[in-house]
């Protein structure tokens, strides 16, 4: 029999596209062997044909126009690389339009849009795989989408921005301040230019938009779950979290409850020092899901990087290829409907609080009683020394629901003896419901 040829239209050779087309000639071999086709990169869109580029590329391969991969009748697959949201989304909504599979490593497009993507995906009876699109080059998407697919989801947790959990680490390991971590992050490469969707936390929202949609089945929109990043995690409370046995990580918490809405977080949490995750240091990342038929299961790898990158796409031009050979579509994808989410009011844990208040007798009693008034218990009061006019106090609070302490952390904020330089850090149980 002929061998097939599945011709590929390229759009992005930046980092991760650049990879996908070295990757895919360095190994095209062993995938030509298993995948019984040639992989070909027929078609390649950037921006700028004429920019230096660290590999030699074809220059009959590039184009600056990306509809030139749609108006191909030959090509069978698109891979989105271009990054962005506007862009993207009419380029892949235009190759589903003319029938050719779309492979993507676009957290942020699919998190805004995937619902509307993948309803049109059905229509015109062509998949849409992204398997880049969250932590990198950890097979996370298909475990969940196909390995796990006989489990009920309980519950997701992970570290899914490399940046974030670098930046975490150097200032606990090295003493950095945020500032001199994050700068080391982007000379090394890890952050982009303009970092702002890596620590806002959005990054990792994005991604756990896509999780939490393949956990529950349904699509979890992207407005209706809560997001804190990095920006404001101090030394001082790094360093302290440590003393207490705890490492602050920037998790992903999806958890899904019978008959109720789930819960879909992002935030610096802190960690046991004994648990899995609070070992995943610098850019690595790990995701737990934890499923009702397996129990708990660990992914760790690199999130993120040109070739563990291109390693997850190019397991995707390889579904795509095995499918258009056998006229199969592999993994589900989350029904058009909403999931519901509950408030992030009502999401209940316990907390680390510290505060700086006067250093007198009396202070601690009232704020004792703001937390009584709000049902919030008070498991233990650490006062670091303090011989001047101020100092520190780090509350441990018991579960309460983080409405709750929301509020009486604003009437603390208004006693004459607190300062504004608090830090309210949730621990995370990893309990099915804690
Ligand atoms: N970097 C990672 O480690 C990583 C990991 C997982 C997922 N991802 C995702 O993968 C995607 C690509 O990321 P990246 O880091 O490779 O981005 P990048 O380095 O900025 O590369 C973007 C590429 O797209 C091209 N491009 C941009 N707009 C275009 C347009 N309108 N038409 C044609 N080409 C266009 C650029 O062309 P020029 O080269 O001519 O400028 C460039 O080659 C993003 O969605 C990202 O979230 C990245």
């Amino acid at each position: 029999m002929a061998r097939r040829k599945i011709q590929i239209g390229l759009a992005g050779l930046g980092n991760v596209g650049m990879g996908v087309y070295a990757n895919l000639s360095k190994n095209a071999a062993l995938l030509s062997q298993r995948c019984q086709a040639d992989l070909d990169i027929t078609r390649i869109a950037v921006r700028d044909a004429s920019k230096a580029r660290n590999r030699a590329v074809p220059a009959d391969l590039l184009t600056e126009s990306w509809q030139d991969l749609i108006d191909d009748d030959a090509i069978d697959v698109v891979v989105e690389l271009i990054g962005g949201v506007d862009q993207a989304k009419t380029l892949v909504t235009a190759a589903l339009r003319r029938k050719k599979v779309v492979v993507t490593g676009n957290k942020a497009l699919l998190a805004e849009h995937g619902q509307e993507i993948f309803s049109l995906a059905q229509e015109m009876e062509v998949p849409v795989y992204f398997e880049a699109a969250v932590a990198g080059g950890i097979p996370i998407i298909k475990a969940v989408q196909e390995s796990l697919v006989g489990n009920a989801i309980r519950m997701i947790s992970g570290i899914i921005n490399g940046t974030c959990n670098y930046i975490l680490t150097k200032m606990r390991e090295e003493g950095w301040s945020y500032q001199e971590a994050l700068k080391e992050a982007q000379a090394l490469g890890y952050a982009e230019a303009d970092p702002t969707l890596d620590v806002n936390g959005w990054d990792a929202g994005h991604k756990a938009v896509l999780l939490a949609s393949l956990a529950s089945g349904r699509w979890v929109a992207a407005d209706q779950i809560h997001v804190e990043g990095v920006e404001d995690i101090r030394l001082g409370d790094l360093r302290f979290v440590e003393t207490l046995g705890y490492a602050v990580k920037l998790l992903a918490v999806i958890r899904c409850a019978d008959d109720e809405p789930m819960e879909v977080r992002v935030q610096p949490c802190l960690v046991p020092k004994s648990h899995l995750l609070a070992s995943v240091n610098g850019v690595f990342n790990a995701v737990m899901v934890e499923g009702d038929l397996v129990g708990e299961t660990l992914f760790y790898g690199s999130g993120a990087g040109q070739d563990p990158t291109s390693s997850s796409v190019i397991a995707d031009i390889v579904d795509a290829a095995v499918g258009l050979q056998h006229e199969e579509k592999r993994g589900y994808v989350p029904s058009s409907e909403l999931a519901a989410v509950k408030p992030i009011a009502d999401t209940i844990s316990q907390y680390y609080l510290r505060l700086h208040v006067d250093n007198r007798p009396g202070v601690l009693a009232h704020i004792a009683q703001i937390t009584a008034r709000h049902d919030i218990g008070i498991m233990s009061v650490i006062q670091p020394e303090s011989t001047g006019e101020t100092a520190d106090l780090v509350l441990m609070l018991d579960h309460a629901p983080f409405g709750s302490v929301q509020q009486a952390l604003a009437e603390i904020r208004e006693l004459e003896s607190t300062s504004d330089d608090m830090t309210l850090l949730r621990m995370e149980s990893f309990e099915e419901s804690p």
